[in-house]
């Protein structure tokens, strides 16, 4: 017994004597530029591979392997020497995004630096530093013990920023060797400072870009203008299609498969701890906006968008320029949930696009990618186990939450294998994934490499 009553446990005692090691290693690996999106460096994606296959032996996991793909190699490493014990597949990505713009970043992105308990680097939260956690805590557990209290399998891939076009193959490959009876992701945030929980649904994702071109090239616009279209303002109009100013998505269709939230469902999100007034203060937003009749939450977790992520026509320089573009391009998204499905939402927006565009100007829609929403109940016993492992580490039991963002990968592990999901992500919302200054903060790292392993001991009770 220690001072504090406890019975000391070798594997918490380890790391809790490991965490300045940690920060080094994890430095090591944040230093990898392991961007997915950017042709330019495949080479560094391909050495993050290898530093994770080489973890991942390091660690203690055994059958490490490298696996090419068309894209980026997968990395699977397993230990199978629980016989009686259950399986856990744990998926996560050692991709990452752009770090554009690199200006607005207080420390070079890929020298992660530690300020006030957080660590800065590209990669921390999303999804590095929460893979990092399950490496360390399997590494607690096998160099203290000498063994897992469940079966793992593990597999780490390196597209999940560009939409995963490879995983799926991969799977459906592979299917017998990743049977398993649960599967773990740790690659999303935890409801706030504090509050610890269990993501229980995720919206899915069609991202498309969208070409207009008039003339042949660009005219003078006193020379020309009134006589031919201009790109740049028919794709203004024809987006201005899309969406009424109550935030109602406009295709028709769009909505037929939404499952509508039910009565129970909307009064557990209003009983969570989220303040819509301090959401707007800390966005710096004028005003919250978003689909009428929906609380922000709502709006956030249980409906559907469509958005405009970046436009490209003309003349944007400093100063003036009498133009009439002769192209112009939109990149656009819509985030779905249950049970719309990409696909058919894709068609969907094409044909209501085609039908708004004018014949003044030629039309191309160019599919980037996407996934489909997922959202699971919340009564199997792995989420419970999950829940129990994740009251004993953060000293607070979880709350169930859903998110707004997409981890395509989600239903199609849960198609192929039909296995239940377990979100448990450490990160935190204000942490800044996919912006400048991307962070983690290393109490949450802690306690998620202890309340990792209470999981593994927790399923590992179960009955394989
Ligand atoms: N880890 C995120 C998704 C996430 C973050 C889920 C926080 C829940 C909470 C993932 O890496 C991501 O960025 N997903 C993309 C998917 C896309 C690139 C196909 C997204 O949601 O935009
Ligand atoms: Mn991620
Ligand atoms: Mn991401």
């Amino acid at each position: 017994m220690s001072p504090k009553g406890t019975v000391v446990d070798p594997v918490v005692d380890f790391i809790q004597t490991s965490r300045d090691r940690y920060v080094t290693e994890l430095t090591q690996y944040l230093a990898i530029q392991s961007i997915s999106a950017l042709p330019a460096y495949v080479d560094e994606v391909e050495r993050c591979a290898g530093w994770t296959a080489g973890e991942l032996d390091r660690v203690g996991l055994e059958h490490v392997r490298l696996i090419e793909t068309p894209g980026n190699p997968i990395v699977y490493a397993d230990w199978l020497n629980a016989p009686s014990a259950p399986t856990i597949l744990f998926y996560g990505h050692y991709d990452v995004q752009p770090v554009d713009p690199l200006d607005e970043w207080d420390s070079p992105p890929f020298e992660a630096t530690v300020r006030k308990g957080e660590i800065y680097a590209r990669g921390a939260a999303d999804d590095k530093g929460q893979i990092f956690m399950h490496f360390k805590a399997v590494e607690a557990c096998l160099k203290q013990t000498g063994r897992l209290p469940v079966n793992m399998k593990m597999i780490l891939e390196g597209e999940e920023e560009i939409g995963s076009p490879n995983l799926g193959g991969f799977i459906r490959a592979h299917r017998g060797d990743l049977e398993a009876d649960v599967l773990i992701i740790s690659d999303s945030s935890m409801f706030d400072r504090g509050v610890p929980s269990i993501c229980y649904g995720l919206r899915g994702l069609v991202y498309l870009q969208i070409d207009l071109r008039g003339a042949t090239r660009d005219l003078h616009s006193g020379s020309f203008g009134g006589g031919v279209a201009n790109p740049c303002f028919v794709l203004a109009q024809v987006l201005g299609e899309m969406k009424d100013r109550g935030g109602r998505i406009k295709i028709p269709g769009f909505y037929d498969e939404v499952r509508p939230l039910s009565k129970e469902e909307r009064s557990t999100f209003a009983r969570l701890p989220f303040n819509e007034r301090q959401y707007r203060i800390d966005l710096g937003a004028p005003k919250l906006s978003g689909e009428r009749g929906y609380t922000t939450l709502e709006r956030l977790w249980a409906r559907p968008t469509f958005e405009i992520n970046g436009l490209l026509s003309g003349f944007t320089s400093e100063g003036a320029k009498t133009v009439i573009p002769s192209v112009a391009m939109a990149k656009a998204s819509m985030r779905l949930v249950p049970d719309q499905d990409p696909n058919n939402i894709a068609e969907l927006f094409e044909s209501h696009l085609r039908q708004v565009t004018p014949k003044t100007v030629t039309l191309e829609v160019t599919r980037l990618h996407g996934g489909k929403p997922w959202i699971t109940q919340l009564d199997n016993p792995f989420v419970q186990a999950a829940g129990r492992a994740i009251e004993r580490g953060f000293g607070r039991a979880p709350v169930f939450n859903r998110e707004g963002l997409s981890i395509p990968a989600v239903s199609t592990f849960q198609e192929i294998l039909g296995i239940p999901t377990v979100l448990f992500g450490i990160g935190l919302p204000d942490e800044n994934a996919h912006a400048p200054n991307e962070k983690l903060d290393l109490g949450n790292l802690h306690n998620g490499i202890i309340a990792s392993t209470f999981m593994y001991s927790e399923i590992g009770k179960l009955s394989g």
